[in-house]
């Protein structure tokens, strides 16, 4: 995923893809026809994305739902299994997988990844979660970390994790969260270079992404707000001697007319809202992450019934591929794309929006 640097923003070719196809996407709506996560459709999306010449697939990692009476995000396949699968059955696309870093020792997460690496090598990627959801903390019988000192210890768990990657003799590690005796890892990523990736807006967030990874990944608030934070994150990083991206994502609803894209957007996003099972993933995310105000919750409370808070791009394939192109311009590398049925709708995505991009000069032809 090498990116030139000549386009508007920085970027002559978004990058897109999937998020959230593992689990039943990004929607707190209770509408019938959401995704429902099955290995044969997982398989079938992974193969069409990747024959439309999309980028990217990205899981998230989950171990509860958010309850009420569609359970979003109940039944979620683990990333690492999931990811290593499609990997094995694709050719071109990147694989990230997810990975809570609290929840899974970095010499397991080492050989998981270096083995994933063996069977797609150089099309790996991993999100690195350093933990918000108390609930899920409480399940592993984990006590939460205070907040900004999450990221310190994700900072020594990754520094485990390249150095098991990198060396060849056992080596002794002695940190504050990590005490390793003869430590040693193999196989190592044939691949070259896993693509390291990291979710968080609070300073702390953002600072460990530019500090240690290649993708901070950010909610789209506003076109203004993501045009800022891309500018402030490759500016820290310049002056650290590094290049960091920013990928961003976004809700997909495209239909022929404006008129039935923002009736469908009307339906997800209020008339079919899980009441209860947003409020549940509002308290989790008021309560535990820094990443937004409770103003900001609060306002964008439709866009959560939607797509947990993700900016919704609504329209006709036009409306839709300028919309795109705005966010292109924000100088984003990346865009994740969530619909409510990504099997469903991605054909037409592919054959009415991806040939304008490719005319807007947005992203090059496949
Ligand atoms: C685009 C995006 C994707 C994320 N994916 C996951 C995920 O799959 N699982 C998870 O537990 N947290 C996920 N998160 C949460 C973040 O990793 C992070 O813990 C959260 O934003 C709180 O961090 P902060 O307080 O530093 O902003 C995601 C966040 C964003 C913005």
């Amino acid at each position: 995923m090498e990116q030139d640097t000549n386009g508007p923003g920085g970027v002559d070719h978004l990058e897109l893809g999937f998020f959230g196809a593992n689990g039943p996407g990004t929607s707190l709506s209770k509408v019938p026809e959401r995704w429902y996560p099955t290995w044969e459709n997982n398989r079938d999306l992974a193969l069409a994305a990747e024959a439309a010449g999309l980028d990217f697939h990205i899981p998230f990692a989950r171990w509860k739902g958010f309850g009420g009476e569609s359970d979003p995000a109940g039944v979620t396949f683990d990333p690492i299994v999931w990811a290593a699968s499609l990997l094995a059955i694709t050719k071109k696309i990147t694989l990230f997988t997810t990975v809570h870093a609290p929840f899974t020792h970095p010499i397991v997460a080492a050989k998981h990844v270096s083995t994933m690496d063996q069977i797609g090598p150089g099309r790996v990627g991993i999100n690195i979660v350093s933990g918000w959801n108390a609930d899920e903390a409480d399940m592993f019988g984990i006590a939460q970390r205070e907040h900004d000192e999450r990221y310190e210890y994700t900072k020594e768990w990754l520094d485990v994790m390249l150095k098991l990657w990198t060396r060849d003799r056992p080596f002794h590690h002695e940190g504050r969260f990590f005490n390793l005796r003869g430590a040693i890892g193999a196989p190592k990523p044939r691949g070259g270079k896993v693509t390291l990736m990291s979710a968080g807006a609070s300073s702390a967030g953002r600072s460990f992404a530019v500090g240690h990874c290649d993708l901070l990944f950010s909610i789209l608030v506003s076109h203004e707000a993501c045009r800022d934070e891309v500018a402030r994150v490759k500016e820290i990083a310049s002056r650290a001697g590094r290049r960091v991206d920013v990928y961003t994502a976004a809700c997909i609803v495209c239909r022929p007319t404006r008129k039935e894209a923002e009736a469908y957007y009307e339906r997800i996003s209020r008339e079919m809202a899980d009441e209860p099972a947003i409020d549940n993933a509002l308290r989790l995310l008021g309560l535990d992450c820094q990443s937004f105000s409770p103003e900001f919750y609060a306002s964008f409370r439709g866009r959560f019934a939607a797509s947990i808070g993700h900016y919704p791009i609504v329209g006709t394939p036009s409306d839709v591929a300028e919309e795109i192109r705005r966010v292109r311009d924000t100088g984003v590398r990346g865009l994740a794309l969530c619909f409510m049925d990504p099997a469903g709708e991605l054909p037409y995505f592919r054959d009415e929006v991806l040939p304008r991009l490719v005319d807007m000069g947005v992203r090059r032809p496949s």
